[in-house]
């Protein structure tokens, strides 16, 4: 028999309490930088060197920090349903709690791409970008992030998946980035969905929405729980 099909989409609070900070909890500074510094090609072009070792930072902190209980529940619910999640984190935390179907809409930290060719993409795990890496067309490598202004190349794909969802969780985002944050109005109008987070982020009312207002990891293993008794 076809599992029933879970989609979640998951933002930077669910890595919060792995150590990893959101981006708008912090009074719209991320680790001390103005987003569009460090977020933006124009950010890049104006100041390269920043916005690597940024980046550099970013990947490092990975290999400090680990997947918390509300990644491994993600991957429990494997056992009765087709899970598959849309993340906004760049982090890999998703893949090392084990959950086997992840979309990354805004990219990876484990991976560098040409900064004038956006197909060449390859993997650096936890390593460093510095200025003359190249591709192997000879142009600079840059972090393989989608920054504000550009196209989010697997947004389709999240479209077709979030119109099958039987059920939709959406855990630790402020609902603010676009077009991430349209993702829910693509989701069937029978489909039960559920939302996570501390600060119930303002988005339109609709019938079969449940909120829960939780941490990630207060919230996610009962409800995960509960969805498979
Ligand atoms: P935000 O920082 O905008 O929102 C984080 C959300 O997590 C907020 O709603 C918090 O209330 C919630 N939160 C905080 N702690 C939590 C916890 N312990 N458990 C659950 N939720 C918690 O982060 P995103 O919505 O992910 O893009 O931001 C979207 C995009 O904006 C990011 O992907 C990033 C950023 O610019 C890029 O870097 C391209």
């Amino acid at each position: 028999m076809k599992k029933p099909k879970i989609v979640v989409l998951t933002g930077a609070g669910i890595s919060a309490e792995s150590g990893i900070k959101t981006f708008r909890d912090a009074g719209g500074l991320w680790e001390g930088h103005d987003i569009m510094e460090v977020a933006s090609p124009e950010g890049f072009m104006r100041n390269p060197q920043l916005v690597l070792d940024f980046y550099n930072q970013r990947r490092r902190q990975l290999s400090e920090v680990n997947p918390n209980a509300a990644h491994f529940a993600l991957k429990k619910l494997e056992t009765k349903f087709d899970v598959q999640i849309i993340t906004q984190n760049v982090d890999d935390l998703h893949e090392r709690s084990g959950s086997k179907k992840i979309i990354h809409l805004h990219g990876e930290l484990t991976k560098a791409r040409s900064s004038i060719y956006p197909k060449l993409v390859y993997e650096i795990g936890v390593k460093d970008i510095h200025i003359g890496d190249t591709c192997e067309k000879g142009f600079q490598l840059r972090p393989f992030i989608v920054w504000f202004g550009e196209n989010v190349p697997l947004m389709e794909k999240a479209v077709d998946i979030a119109s099958k969802a039987d059920i939709f969780i959406i855990i630790g985002t402020s609902m603010q980035v676009y077009p991430a944050a349209g993702l829910i109005n693509y989701v069937q109008k029978d489909a039960l969905i559920y939302l996570i987070d501390p600060q119930i982020p303002d988005i339109a009312p609709r019938e079969n929405l449940h909120c829960i207002q939780k941490s990630a990891v207060e919230g996610l293993p009962n409800l995960v729980d509960e969805l498979l008794e």
